[in-house]
């Protein structure tokens, strides 16, 4: 074997310092995402779902990036990430008084109304005064859930806003609709007493993202039906949320009042045999990018990784990206998943392993160096998408993003900021 072994080089624009790899997240993206929603929902208001760190991306910096994008509401599954989405948020909020974040100054003036965030998932005995004092909205979805906020609003002297979730065929959270009743019985209750708002009627659409399934239309309909119900419990909510990011781009009629796409927010297409992310307008926000660690020769016929599931089938250069499953790149991937190395498309050989990912660099690797920067994921033209890596994996683009490990550095770039 005659190829020579290339030697390092500078290091590259991936420059970090602790960890060679970090996913890059375009801020100025999620704000023009942001923005592509409200437009696909004009008369809507828009609920960023940032969930689980944001997708992934990183949740106080999406948060506001959101925010600045248009998005007057906020939504996370877990109390714990409410809590830390509001103390991130206040203490953001430089000089701003929590009286003035609550919507009147001092001196009695408006004030920078706090962001709305709604939180759904929580178990019996969850601290639910905590989520009042920090002024979140909350889910329920049963009468034990109503009585459990009322009780948190008496302890707290608050009065909680309630949206009542109702089950239309998602069939996962929410009332069912033969329960609806006694929901509203709960809530109406607690409402008699003070206790309780009832701010939203919400539910959750399980088929959005196959055009041609019935089932949104009928989901859309048991709403209605719940909508009219709640009506003649004299329950009249600020608003009604149906709409993720497959209802918000491809079902109007689901808009209601307020739409809350997750997914469309970081760039991705919710439903890529629908219409990819260019189509729908919307720009990835996330880059999983490494500088490789090492490139040597590798002459035909090398075993590479473990249980030498690959060989290399003619004398050609390896390279070693530093990312593995212990950073969330799924094993599914071994030997598949697509790497971008110097402007080429190449894929992972071998298995992943906890650490790293080996690519096969080809005879021309022979200009590739140690520093030099392998893209896994970003923007679906140069560079693999997020989709590109799902299909690879047999999953889907929210899990590819949604995964990333903590241990990959999240590092926010604004290139549109405003001076
Ligand atoms: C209740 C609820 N609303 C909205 C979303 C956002 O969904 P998507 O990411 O498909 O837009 C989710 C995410 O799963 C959800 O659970």
């Amino acid at each position: 074997m005659s190829l020579p072994v290339p030697s390092t080089t500078a290091p590259s624009a991936a420059d970090t310092v602790t960890h060679p790899a970090r996913a890059v997240v375009d801020l100025s993206a999620i704000r023009h995402n942001l923005g592509v929603l409200a437009a696909a929902a004009p008369g809507a208001q828009v609920m960023a779902v940032v969930k689980a760190d944001a997708y992934g991306h990183g949740l106080l910096p999406v948060a506001r990036a959101a925010l600045a994008g248009g998005a007057s509401w906020l939504g996370v599954a877990q109390l714990a990430e409410a809590l830390e989405l509001r103390a991130g948020l206040d203490a953001a909020s430089t000089g701003t008084s929590a009286a003035a974040l609550a919507g009147t100054a001092a001196d009695g003036t408006a004030a920078a109304v706090r962001p709305r965030i709604l939180t759904w998932l929580f178990a019996p005995g969850a601290p639910l005064g905590r989520a009042l004092e920090a002024d979140l909205d909350l889910s329920a979805s049963a009468p034990w859930a109503v009585e459990e906020i009322a009780a948190a609003a008496r302890a707290t002297g608050r009065t909680a806003r309630v949206h009542l979730k109702v089950d239309t065929g998602m069939g996962r959270g929410g009332a069912r609709p033969e329960a609806f009743g006694d929901l509203l019985d709960a809530a109406s209750r607690a409402r008699a007493e003070g206790t309780v708002d009832v701010v939203g009627i919400w539910s959750h659409l399980a088929c959005a993202d196959e055009p041609d399934s019935p089932v949104t239309a009928q989901q859309t309909a048991v709403f209605a039906a719940a909508l009219e119900q709640a009506e003649r419990a004299g329950v009249r909510p600020e608003v009604r949320h149906l709409a993720a990011s497959s209802g918000t781009l491809f079902h109007p009629s689901t808009h209601f009042d307020l739409v809350r796409p997750g997914i469309a927010v970081y760039g991705l297409t919710p439903a890529p045999g629908i219409a990819g992310s260019a189509q729908l307008g919307l720009r990835p926000a996330m880059r999983l990018e490494a500088r490789l660690t090492v490139v040597k020769p590798a002459p035909a016929g090398t075993p590479l990784s473990y249980g030498h599931t690959a060989r290399t089938t003619t004398d050609t250069y390896i390279a070693v990206v530093p990312l593995g499953y212990g950073d969330g790149v799924p094993r599914a991937a071994s030997d598949r998943g697509p790497v971008t190395v110097a402007g080429r498309r190449l894929h992972v050989a071998g298995r992943v392993c906890m650490d790293q990912v080996v690519v096969d660099l080809g005879p021309r690797g022979a200009g590739v160096r140690e520093g030099d920067v392998a893209v896994l994921f970003g923007d679906g033209a140069a560079e693999p998408s997020a989709d590109d890596w799902a299909e690879a994996c047999g999953t889907i683009n929210y899990e590819i993003v949604t995964r990333l490990g903590a241990r990959v550095p999240r590092v926010h770039v604004d290139p549109e900021a405003r001076p």
